[in-house]
């Protein structure tokens, strides 16, 4: 409706839209630009406000023209939950999670994948393929089912049963490789070149990112237009923080908030942190760590290729990136579950660990607002828990 067009993340070339896209000619993610000063005669954050919840209450400000051909399961509109006990805990006032968990498929992939797969229908793709290091496999192969259209997986050998079942279940065809999500990602773009598949790995398509920054366009409502302090993230690819940023500064623009942004903090595990090393020593961009490794598999992300826009967000948010061991985000899991009765993902217990680590330090001060999304459920990583 009032998508206008796309933009490399970093030269801000502009590319045409009504086709299926890719990358930018310098292979850079794409960023979806609005006319915003038309969707927003069309969308107040009252309407908004006054919808039903749900990913496709912000139709205006995503990219299919008609919304009645969105492929959905019931995405978005998760809660925001306060935190009392693990706030006192950790010496903290108002401390709250955005539960993830509870999209369809169990993760936030759901939105991202909600977005993409509408988009690439309406295109004309005809089977999407994507390499994915759990949750996004199972999202992919559920709205691939839901659409009616062929999906192809590659998961790691080692990706979570869970994953794996539900992609099968929904249909998907499922390869198995020996490796990272790096290294299924090259097998599916040898795929994609030969079999005619459409890649929808993150952020080489440019619409899951807008089914993810609709948690930050839900964060500000729930919020009462007043962001908070601090977010905490659990970071591979990063969509989900690029994206939150894109809908902060849509929102300014839009005239529906002011003030200053939340400080954004990156959480990575010890054993494949690329972006909190990029950060400590002030790189532009991530280097591929060695052996990566991590029980919570979708922080397993060695090669993420929204390198350079996730560190330009942590800088402009005067944010910080913290790496936990598993030790301690399966300590962190545990904790917000006996605590808060959310039994999250391992990627959302490295924020309890790591939010320990950021109040030790004095990070993060007592009367601040501080945000974690808990981005799965814990229900997926049963291996995890044994
Ligand atoms: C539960 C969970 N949390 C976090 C992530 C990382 O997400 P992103 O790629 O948006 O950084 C993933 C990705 O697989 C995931 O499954």
């Amino acid at each position: 409706m009032f998508l206008s067009y796309l933009e490399c993340t970093e030269s801000a070339e502009r590319l045409e839209t009504g086709h299926l896209a890719t990358v930018s000619p310098s292979g850079m993610p794409l960023a979806a630009r609005y006319d915003l000063d038309s969707a927003g005669e069309s969308l107040s954050r009252e309407t908004f406000a006054a919808r039903p919840p749900g990913l496709w209450s912000l139709a205006e400000l995503l990219p299919l023209a008609d919304p009645s051909d969105a492929v959905s399961l019931g995405e978005g509109g998760t809660p925001l939950l306060r935190l009392p006990a693990l706030g006192s805990a950790l010496g903290l006032g108002r401390l709250e999670v955005k539960d993830e968990a509870l999209n369809p498929t169990g993760s936030f992939k759901a939105r991202g994948m909600s977005v993409a797969v509408s988009m690439a229908k309406a295109l004309g793709a005809r089977e999407l393929a994507a390499p994915s290091a759990g949750n996004a496999g199972g999202a992919l192969a559920a709205y691939g089912a839901r659409a009616g259209l062929p999906v192809h997986v590659a998961m790691p050998v080692d990706v979570p049963l869970a994953n794996r079942i539900e992609a099968e279940a929904c249909g998907a065809h499922v390869r198995l490789i020996e490796g990272t999500i790096a290294d299924c990602g090259g097998w599916i773009r040898e795929q994609c070149e030969e079999q005619g598949w459409f890649d929808v790995s993150t952020l080489k398509e440019p619409y899951r990112v807008e089914g993810k920054k609709t948690m930050g366009y839900e964060l500000a409502l729930q919020c009462g237009w007043k962001l908070p302090d601090v977010i905490l993230y659990p970071t591979g690819g990063g969509t989900g923080l690029v994206g939150m940023w894109k809908a902060f500064e849509e929102m300014r623009e839009l005239g529906w908030i002011d003030g200053p942004f939340p400080r954004m903090v990156v959480v990575q595990a010890t054993g494949c942190a690329p972006v909190v090393e990029a950060f400590e020593q002030g790189h532009e961009a991530a280097r591929v760590p060695e052996n990566p490794h991590t029980v919570a598999s979708g922080l397993r992300v060695p090669t993420p290729i929204g390198d350079r826009w996730m560190l330009r967000v942590l800088r402009e948010s005067n944010g910080t990136a913290v790496a936990v061991d598993d030790d301690a985000l399966v300590a962190g899991t545990r904790e917000i579950a006996r605590h808060e009765g959310i039994f999250a993902a391992p990627e959302g217990g490295a924020l309890v660990a790591a939010l320990r680590e950021l109040r030790a330090r004095d990070w993060v001060r007592p009367e601040e607002h501080v945000v974690l999304f808990n981005t799965g459920t814990g229900l997926k990583y049963l291996e995890c828990f044994q």
